[in-house]
């Protein structure tokens, strides 16, 4: 039976930069979830009797909204619901199987890398048809549709058993229970050469991946351990767990700090990764060097012909704004395009669609290809590992030669986290307001250059993206980029993005934080960050 509630609207449902994302607490809230899905059905047009891919990283709440999902599906028309077992999907492979199976669209139910339990994040996001997030102007419908929605639809069918793979009814309409990983490894194969890479691992090369007691780990532990013959335990904490066994499962220095510790020892493995709550973030660390996720995007895209499915080369490269220009000169040397895009995966669908783009990157640990729509924290692991398989070298003899060839984007990301939303939004109004006087001023030996509230022009579908972050460039490339988190659930995220170009191999040894000093300084002093936040250090630094 199908029912039609009455409800009313609330007023927060607007999706962020990766979808809504809340407290579990507001997502507990009577017709929380059940007002957000009907909105995101009520903006979609004709999908009667078709396809709907659901999935989630399995945190605190997945279960719930997976069912109520479930039935809403059935209640509006569609014609099947394709699940991974369990609920899960990483985040990649739920792009993967829209794509592949021909879905209408998905709901991908995670907030990624924030904590999860009880009193932690959860979030669901609408991706296209393409396997990729919606864009701005179908999230732009969503949110309006939810200030107004007075009814939803659900179906009176009871708990669906998610647990079992095949295929049961609900209602009209069919759940087909999958295998999370089987597609998305089957992918992988055909991308990567699975071969060399066996025989890498059989000849004693060594491996630390860390899943965070997130999604990824049943993906490592069949992709690395069981087909690639890794052995066993070079998956750590590889049982999803709906709170990340009370972590942030977010792979960087902070949070993933035992590996980066771990990796400096002298007796560490060849190779140390990890991956976020949903499996779409990449870590990567050699022997006592940890490898930028600007540097890793350059490195991969020079280097991924080495793979089979890239042996044709790269269409183009595109990287998000505030990822530093190491990717650039990787794509002038190959003669491919490089494009500059605000933050958010959302904005490369067009130009992995359009095929001006096949390698994709954002410094915040985020790189993909076109082989899905979504970025992929394993297809980055298993691209390295290819590489390393190839050149038989290590990471840090790689990375070395790369900066000797193109030279040192120095980088580094401070955010300051949960700052009263009023003195945040005032640090970036007051940089807004002065930045037509900022060029021809000096700070120390640095001279601004430009400076601008970063615009997009999307070249495919011809959108633009407004005040996508504040950018300070000084003369000799430096630039120090400042802009507001879209996906914080608590007050607002402050991100400071520094990068220093050092085309000189004598001076690529030095330490980041002290290559980035003045930088640094000159930030403070621009954005007066202390005066408003009261904050005198980041809370993270990656
Ligand atoms: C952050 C990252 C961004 C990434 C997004 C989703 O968004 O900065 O690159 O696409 O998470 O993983 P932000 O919080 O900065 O809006
Ligand atoms: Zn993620």
């Amino acid at each position: 039976m199908i029912r039609t509630v009455k409800t009313t609207p609330y007023t927060d449902q607007k999706p962020g930069t990766s979808g809504l994302r809340k407290k579990v607490p507001v997502f507990q809230q009577p017709n929380y979830v059940e007002n957000f899905i009907q909105s995101v059905f009520d903006s979609l047009e004709a999908f009667q009797g078709k396809t709907l891919v659901i999935g989630g990283d399995g945190r605190f709440y997945n279960r719930e909204v997976i069912q109520k999902a479930i039935a809403m599906a059935a209640a509006n028309g569609f014609g099947e619901v394709i699940v991974g077992q369990g609920g899960i999907l990483s985040t990649p492979a739920a792009s993967n199987i829209i794509r592949k199976y021909k879905a209408f669209g998905g709901l991908v139910l995670s907030a990624s890398h924030n904590p999860g339990g009880p009193h932690e994040d959860f979030g669901i996001k609408y991706n296209i048809s393409n396997g990729g997030p919606a864009p701005e102007k179908v999230t732009e419908a969503i949110f309006a549709r939810s200030k107004a929605i007075d009814s939803y639809k659900i179906a009176d069918i009871g708990q669906v058993d998610i647990d079992k793979v095949g295929s049961v009814k609900a209602g009209e309409m069919t759940v087909k229970v999958i295998d999370p990983v089987a597609d998305y490894a089957e992918l992988m194969e055909s991308l990567f050469d699975f071969e060399a890479i066996r025989t890498m691992f059989a000849s004693g090369f060594r491996m630390t991946f860390d899943a965070m007691h997130a999604v990824t780990g049943p993906y490592a532990k069949e992709i690395l351990e069981n087909r690639l013959g890794a052995p066993n335990h070079t998956a750590h904490n590889f049982v999803p767990l709906p709170d990340f066994g009370g972590h942030h499962p977010d792979p960087n220095l902070v949070h993933a700090k035992h590996l980066f510790d771990e990796m400096m020892r002298d007796d560490a493995p060849d190779f140390g990764a990890a991956s976020d709550g949903d499996g779409d973030r990449n870590l990567i660390i050699g022997n006592g060097i940890f490898v930028t996720p600007s540097d890793s995007l350059a490195l991969l895209a020079a280097n991924a012909h080495l793979a089979p499915g890239y042996k044709d080369g790269l269409k183009g490269i595109a990287r998000s704004m505030p990822t530093s220009a190491a990717a650039d000169r990787v794509a002038e040397k190959l003669g491919i395009g490089i494009y500059e895009t605000p933050t958010g995966w959302k904005f490369f669908g067009n130009l992995l669609d359009a095929g001006l783009a096949t390698i994709c990157g954002e410094e915040s640990a985020g790189t993909g290809s076109d082989h899905v729509r979504e970025k992929d924290g394993l297809w980055a692991v298993l691209l390295w590992l290819n590489i390393l398989a190839v050149r038989k070298e290590s990471v840090k003899d790689i990375v070395t030669k790369h900066w000797a060839e193109y030279g040192r984007n120095y980088y580094s990301r401070h955010d300051y986290e949960a700052v009263e939303t009023e003195r945040a939004n005032a640090v970036v109004d007051e940089l807004r307001a002065r930045l037509s006087t900022l060029p021809g001023t000096s700070l120390g030996a640095l001279r601004v250059a430009a400076a601008d509230d970063f615009a997009y022009h999307d070249p495919v579908d011809h959108s633009e993206s407004r005040n996508q972050g504040i950018r300070i460039m000084f003369e000799g490339g430096s630039r120090v980029v400042f802009r507001l988190s879209g996906t914080g659930t608590e007050g607002a995220t402050l991100r400071v993005y520094i990068e220093r170009y050092e085309a000189d191999p004598a001076k690529h040894g030095l330490d980041t934080q002290q290559a980035l000093a003045d930088l640094i300084v000159a930030a403070d002093e621009i954005a007066g960050i202390t005066k408003h936040t009261g904050r005198s250090k980041p809370t993270v630094i990656t």
